[in-house]
């Protein structure tokens, strides 16, 4: 029988008081329980605690929290140093380091001293749930509770049955969840659940458009803030999160699904790793944290031009919104038909590069550039030239763009320029979670949202997108690269055949 986690004397132990077992223990007694700390290293538990204090003085001076409510919460937290001491424990939460032994020999240790319904959660972020609780007397009572980094603040929580999990447990956990103010969401026991699988695609892509000289990785993060919406560009998140921490976990997820290329891990992280370029934690990452800002120029130098006297615009997905902005800004903008002598070509490929465009449309690629039409991106626009593209073309082309005083980055040839590549492989991995049944896809987005701050979950993402054109980007971008890594889902082939939204389930 599962445990009645609602008690109001429930009582919890929480082993490991570092980053994620302190907050943990924080959020528990904020919520009215009985909280035990514990940690192998002496001192650890009372640094804790006197943390918490700090943290909790911070809510009351701003107004969140009442002097009464924060010494209701400290009168809760105890700190416990032998197993014996959190023998009553209900629930036991374990955030110590992340190795399969030592968290079975605790949950080992416990499970002689704790009630036969008292329940054993672990916090793991990349072991199996499952075999974390194989090495327990009564693997039912395992489950994983997945909070994310600052326990606190970050709303969402994964709840994990392993596959010996009694499903009740899994039910009560989501009541726990919400107990304690969280978002719960419940993923199966697979690599990286839900928020760390889904993660794999912003950083890596990002990484192998920096690799391939497309754009530099300052040029990437501005422009998927400025045009797609993200509060954080790939490499300030690598940066913020540490280059260690987020490469160990693409090379873990990356082996755990046997190799499989989606999840190929940055050869050029390896190096990074190596020589310390962490990001903050190292004051130098992609980003220098040590002194002033460092100046960089574009990637590619644009010669101002005037604008073109005229202009023709492919008749392809985007290209009538296209020829409307270039005769908005007063260029003469001929859409489809034979381009006239000496009109600069745009082209709006999906998941193509400049180059194939302009040979499969028989266009001059010296004259030719490249839109990403994708989203409609008002906010910057991307301008991409082949090999060919003369320096005068691409000016004018920029001027062009920017004649309403809309920012442009200009980048080399790429199949599927910048922002096309990363949101498609976002939505991509977020269709393979949903078809892998990790999670609902409701939740799939939920989590998403909350635990990577991502503007809408990748569903949703690839709805907004249109899951046509997400299938064409991928599509093309298979076609050119002949990269396994771009093949789309059948879950997001399925549903954009059909016409419907990449959140219907099966
Ligand atoms: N840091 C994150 O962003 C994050 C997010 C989600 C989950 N996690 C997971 O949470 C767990 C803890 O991560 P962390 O970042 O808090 O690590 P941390 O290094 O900050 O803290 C771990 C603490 O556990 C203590 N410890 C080690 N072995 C112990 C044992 N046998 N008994 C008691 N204490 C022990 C250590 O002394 C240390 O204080 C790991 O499993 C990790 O994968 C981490």
């Amino acid at each position: 029988m599962a445990k009645d986690l609602s008690q109001s004397d429930l009582v919890v132990a929480v082993f490991g008081a570092g980053t994620m077992g302190r907050g943990i223990a924080q959020v528990c007694a904020q919520a009215g329980m009985m909280t035990l700390l514990s940690d192998a290293r002496e001192g650890a538990a009372q640094e804790a605690l006197a943390a918490i204090d700090k943290a909790l003085d911070g809510q009351v001076a701003k107004g969140r929290m009442t002097a009464e409510a924060k010494q209701g919460t400290l009168s809760r937290l105890r700190e416990f140093t032998t197993y014996d001491e959190a023998a009553a424990a209900g629930m036991v939460i374990e955030a110590i380091v992340e190795n399969l032994e030592a968290k079975r020999e605790l949950f080992r240790e416990m499970e002689k001293r704790i009630a036969p319904d008292a329940v054993l959660a672990t916090n793991t972020s990349s072991l199996s749930v499952t075999e974390i609780a194989a090495g327990c007397a009564r693997p039912q009572r395992v489950v994983g509770l997945h909070f994310f980094n600052p326990p606190p603040l970050m709303r969402p929580v994964e709840v994990i049955g392993g596959l010996r999990t009694e499903p009740a447990l899994v039910t009560a956990m989501v009541g726990f969840a919400k107990r304690i103010g969280k978002h719960p969401v419940v993923a199966t026991d697979t690599p990286g659940f839900v928020v760390n699988h889904a993660g794999r695609a912003y950083g890596p892509e990002a990484l192998r458009i920096a690799s391939q000289g497309i754009a530099s990785p300052r040029e990437i993060d501005v422009l998927m803030k400025e045009a797609a919406g993200f509060r954080m560009g790939p490499f300030e998140l690598l940066d913020l999160v540490g280059g260690d921490v987020t490469h160990a976990v693409m090379v873990s997820i990356h082996s755990q699904y046997f190799g499989e290329p989606i999840y190929q891990p940055s050869a050029q992280m390896t190096v990074r790793v190596a020589g310390g370029l962490l990001g903050r934690k190292s004051k130098q990452g992609f980003y220098n944290y040590d002194g002033p800002p460092s100046a960089s120029p574009p990637s590619i130098a644009v010669a101002a031009q005037p604008l073109p006297a005229s202009a023709w615009v492919a008749d392809e997905d985007g290209g009538s919104e296209l020829a409307e902005w270039l005769t908005s800004a007063g260029v003469k903008t001929q859409l489809g038909g034979a381009p006239g002598a000496g009109a600069i070509c745009f082209v709006t490929p999906l998941g193509e590069d400049a180059s194939n465009a302009a040979v499969r449309l028989k266009l001059d690629p010296a004259r030719t550039v490249g839109v990403d039409m994708l989203g409609r991106f008002n906010g910057r626009r991307t301008v991409m030239k082949t090999p060919l593209t003369t320096p005068e073309t691409l000016g004018a082309a920029v001027a062009t763009l920017s004649a309403g005083g809309a920012p442009v980055t200009a980048i080399n040839d790429s199949a599927g320029f910048v922002v096309q590549r990363l949101l498609c492989m976002i939505v991509n991995v977020g269709t393979r979670i949903a078809e892998l049944c990790i999670a609902a896809p409701a939740d799939i987005d939920t989590a998403v949202e909350l635990g990577l701050n991502y503007p809408k979950g990748p569903l949703a993402l690839g709805d907004v997108l249109g899951p046509a054109r997400v299938l064409a980007v991928l599509d093309g971008m298979h076609a050119i690269t002949l990269d396994p890594k771009y093949r789309a889902s059948p879950w997001l082939r399925r549903r954009a055949r059909l016409g419907v939204s990449l959140l219907m389930p099966d």
